[in-house]
């Protein structure tokens, strides 16, 4: 079972994570996260500091998912573990698209396309979205150094494509108010895994 996690920056979808690796203990879930998991994911930080092409940067996360899912997802999913990912494809469908817009006709489409054939498809995501404005503030509480897909305009932008992906694949989504306290959120959603668990 793949559940994966996803949001723009600021939702607070660290703290969930670590809400719900307690919560869900007993389930002894394999929880892990994109870009990261392997040592690919390093490069893939470094790309973005460094404010690399967009193209290369596209091909660095999606490089990060295969080594992903070769390592970790897959292996975990034959051994029938519940995986949750905290980030996952959806996040290069929903940010890609916006940092690739100008370079391609049809980013979208281009960045399913290279997923096409070897990706996994979640079986079911937790969206969570918030007004941008608040995540602009909660990140600039977090810090003083901010990524660069971490402006306004760029995350009303990718949370648009979110919310247009979980309508196109409703049976897959659920969408979850970021706005809500820390602790509802949590125990919402590890009851929802609970239940599509059981199912
Ligand atoms: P993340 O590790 O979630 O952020 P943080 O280190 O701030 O907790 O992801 C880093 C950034 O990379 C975040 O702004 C989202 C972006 N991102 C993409 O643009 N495409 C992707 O495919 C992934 C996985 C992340």
């Amino acid at each position: 079972m793949l559940i994966t996690i996803e949001g723009i920056d600021g939702t607070g979808k660290s703290t969930l994570i670590r809400n719900l690796s307690n919560t869900l203990n007993d389930m002894n879930p394999v929880i892990t996260r994109e870009p990261g998991s392997t040592w690919i994911g390093e490069q893939v930080r470094r790309g973005i500091a460094e404010e690399i092409d967009p193209v290369a940067e596209a091909l660095l996360f999606t490089a990060d998912h295969a080594a992903h899912i070769r390592d970790v997802i897959r292996p975990a999913l034959s051994a029938g573990k519940v995986v949750i990912s905290d980030r996952y494809s959806d996040s290069r469908y929903a940010y890609q698209s916006v940092t690739l817009d100008s370079i391609l006709p049809d980013a979208l489409g281009w960045l399913e396309a290279v997923h096409h054939g070897w990706t996994i498809v979640p079986d079911r995501t937790y969206l969570l979205t918030i007004p941008v404005d608040q995540a602009m503030a909660r990140l600039s509480d977090d810090r003083d150094d901010t990524e660069h897909f971490e402006k306004a305009d760029i995350l009303s932008r990718v949370q648009k494509n979110y919310l247009m992906l979980a309508e196109r694949d409703p049976e897959r989504f659920v969408i979850v108010d970021a706005m809500l306290e820390k602790e509802k959120i949590g125990t919402f959603v590890a009851d929802s895994i609970r239940q599509f668990v059981k199912r």
